[in-house]
C-alpha cells in the first residue's frame, strides 16, 4: 500500500514546485504513470522510494514513512532508473547483481546461485564476467532490472524501463512485469505497456490530473497532448 498525502516537492535552487498537492492511495497490483515531459512523473516515482523527499506532505509505503524510515523504505522498494548507467555499481555483470544480494546479507554461495538464475532469466547468462559498462544500452537496462528484481523487493518502481530496448526485449520486460507477484509502479511513454494495468495516473504541469483505468487515462493523456 502506497499512501501519498498532500505531497508537493520543490527541488533545491528552484522557485517553482516540480510536483504540487498530490493525494493518492495506491493498492492495486500494477499502476502506470503517464504525462508530458517535465510534468513530474520521475519526481513522483523518486518520492516512492525516498530518493526524493516531500517538501510538504507525507509518503508512506507499506507503513513506512519515506522521510522518517528511509532505510526500511529503500530495503523494500526496488527502483529502476531510466538511465541504467546511474544504477550499475560494480565492474562485472555478475558482481553487479550479487552486490544487492550480499548487501542484504545473503551468503556468497547463495548469492552466486541466485545471480546465475537471474542472469539466465534475463538473457544475460553469457555475459556474467563481462564488464557491465561495456554492455549495449538495452543489455544494461536488462541488467539493472535483473539486479533490482534479484533482491525481491515488495514494491518495484520503474522509471521508463524500456526506452533503450528493442521490441523483443520490451515485450520481455512487459511480460516480466505482468507476472511479478509484487506491486509495480511503471512510468512510461510506451502506452501499449499499460493496456492490462489496473490503474493509470496522468500527470500534467506538476499535478496529478487524472486517475482511472488504462483506456480512459490514456485517452485523457492523448487529449492533453493534442
Ligand atoms: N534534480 C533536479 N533538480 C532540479 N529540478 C529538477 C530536477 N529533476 C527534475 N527537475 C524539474 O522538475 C520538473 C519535473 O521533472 P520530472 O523529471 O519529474 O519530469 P518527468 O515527467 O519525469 O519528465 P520526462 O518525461 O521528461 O522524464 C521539471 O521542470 C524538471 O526540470
Ligand atoms: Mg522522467
Amino acid at each position: 500500500m502506497i499512501e501519498v498525502t498532500g505531497v508537493s516537492h520543490v527541488y533545491p535552487g528552484r522557485e517553482t514546485p516540480a510536483l504540487r498537492e498530490v493525494d493518492v492511495r495506491l493498492e492495486e497490483h500494477r499502476i502506470g504513470v503517464v504525462g508530458a515531459n517535465g510534468s513530474g512523473k520521475s519526481t513522483f516515482a523518486r518520492l516512492l522510494n525516498g530518493l526524493v523527499l516531500p517538501s510538504s506532505g507525507t509518503v508512506v509505503v507499506g507503513g513506512w514513512d519515506t522521510a522518517r524510515d528511509g532505510r526500511e523504505v529503500r530495503r523494500r522498494v526496488g527502483f529502476c532508473f531510466t538511465d541504467p548507467d546511474s544504477q550499475i555499481v560494480m565492474p562485472t555483470v555478475a558482481e553487479d547483481v550479487a552486490f544487492g544480494l550480499r548487501r542484504r546479507g545473503m551468503s556468497k554461495g547463495e548469492a552466486a546461485a541466485r545471480v546465475r538464475d537471474v542472469l539466465a532469466d534475463y538473457g544475460l547468462g553469457a555475459y556474467a564476467d563481462h564488464a557491465a559498462h561495456q554492455l549495449s544500452g538495452g543489455q544494461k537496462q536488462l541488467l539493472a532490472l535483473a539486479s533490482v528484481l534479484a533482491t525481491a523487493p515488495d514494491l518495484l518502481v520503474m522509471d521508463e524501463p524500456t526506452t533503450l530496448l528493442d521490441l523483443r526485449n520490451s515485450r520481455m520486460v512487459a511480460d516480466t512485469v505482468a507476472h511479478l507477484p509484487q506491486q509495480v509502479v511503471l512510468v512510461t511513454h510506451h502506452l501499449d505497456l499499460l493496456t492490462d494495468f489496473d490503474r493509470v495516473l496522468v500527470f500534467d504541469e506538476t499535478r496529478l490530473v487524472h486517475d482511472g483505468p488504462p483506456q480512459e487515462s490514456v485517452k485523457i493523456y492523448r487529449e492533453l497532448m493534442a
